[in-house]
């Protein structure tokens, strides 16, 4: 009886501190947003911005047509857009009509596909060519990818320039066969396969990713000028170190990861989306602050 008390209390005692590690890993990892922000805004007035969306502004769910960003992370990028020194990118593995509907935002720039499709605010759109031996061989890939491996929950999702195929929902014991399957299917039509969260990102074998797109997104909207603008660039994907390589040593990168041996080109680790907002206010506050200091002078 007395056992029983004490592995009782001793139950209690873990979950309470337990709670108290959840409580301590949910802190931004101690990171002072806004003086790092003062810091690396000291001398500018202009910001660009690039923000992934799956696992970055919104949390991943099991199925992604269900990914939505909370109202309130919905506000700070309302925030965001009203900055005219704020130039915001949205760039995503989703396709671009996607993701432009997941954010609603008229004046962000959007971009799909990992940086294959690019919508500038102005509305002109830029396509990344692929050679038509490749895009003849996507429907091929498509259908026999189709027939082959979407059984067991998983499904294949259909971007137009690229593929993912998800497993999330497949049981188990049976994600690993299916996988090596389409991978197999996606390499014999000269696709190239990465592996994301329970899902095979499927693309072609060109040398173009997010990291490239966000140097034509700058290079367009600024010429060469662009690699003395301050840049910021937020996401949780292995896909996002390119941009983060691209701004290394100039711009500002954060990933959100909670691992702490994940090796990054991010400045800074970040562990959760709620963390992504906090960041964010921090930039809606920074440009507040300059805002209301030049109403002084006037
Ligand atoms: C900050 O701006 C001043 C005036 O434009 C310039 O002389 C100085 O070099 C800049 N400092 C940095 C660190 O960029
Ligand atoms: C997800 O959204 C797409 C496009 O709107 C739709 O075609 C598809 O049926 C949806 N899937 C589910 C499971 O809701
Ligand atoms: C951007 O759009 C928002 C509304 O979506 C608007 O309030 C803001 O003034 C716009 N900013 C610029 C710089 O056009
Ligand atoms: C297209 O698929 C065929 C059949 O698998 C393959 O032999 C060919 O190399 C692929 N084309 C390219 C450009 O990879
Ligand atoms: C739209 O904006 C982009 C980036 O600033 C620029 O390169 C392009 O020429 C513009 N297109 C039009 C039609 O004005």
């Amino acid at each position: 009886m007395t056992l029983k008390i004490f592995t009782n209390l001793l139950i209690i005692i873990f979950f309470v501190s337990s709670l108290k590690n959840i409580q301590s890993t949910s802190s931004c990892g101690d990171i002072d947003f806004d003086s790092i922000l003062k810091d690396y805004l000291k001398n500018a007035t202009e910001i660009d911005i690039f923000l992934d969306f799956d696992g970055t502004l919104a949390e991943i769910t099991p199925h992604p047509n269900n990914t939505v960003t909370t109202t309130s992370m919905k506000n700070t990028l309302l925030e965001l857009s009203k900055h005219p020194e704020i130039s915001t990118t949205i760039i995503s593995g989703r396709a671009l009509s996607d993701v432009e509907q997941k954010i609603q935002i008229d004046n962000f720039t959007y971009s799909g596909n990992h940086g294959f499709e690019i919508l500038f605010t102005n509305g002109s759109k830029y396509i990344h060519q692929i050679p038509e031996s490749l895009s003849a061989n996507f429907s091929k890939l498509l259908q026999e990818l189709e027939q082959k491996v979407e059984k067991h929950n998983a499904w294949i999702e259909n971007k137009i320039y690229s593929l993912t195929f998800h497993y999330h929902e497949t049981p188990e014991h049976l994600k690993r066969m299916l996988m090596e399957q389409a991978i197999l299917i996606v390499t014999k039509y000269g696709y190239r396969a990465n592996q994301a969260h329970d899902a095979i990102e499927i693309k072609p074998p060109i040398q173009w990713n997010k990291g490239l797109a966000a140097e034509y997104i700058l290079s367009h909207k600024y010429d060469d000028l662009w690699r003395n603008r301050k840049i910021l660039s937020v996401g949780d994907d292995r896909t996002d170190e390119d941009i983060m390589k691209v701004i290394k040593g100039f711009g500002l990168s954060f990933r959100v990861t909670n691992h702490n041996d994940l090796v990054t080109n991010a400045d800074y680790k970040i562990p959760t989306v709620e963390c992504v907002q906090e960041l964010l206010d921090a930039i809606n506050r920074h440009y507040l602050k300059k805002q209301s200091k030049c109403s002084c002078k006037n």
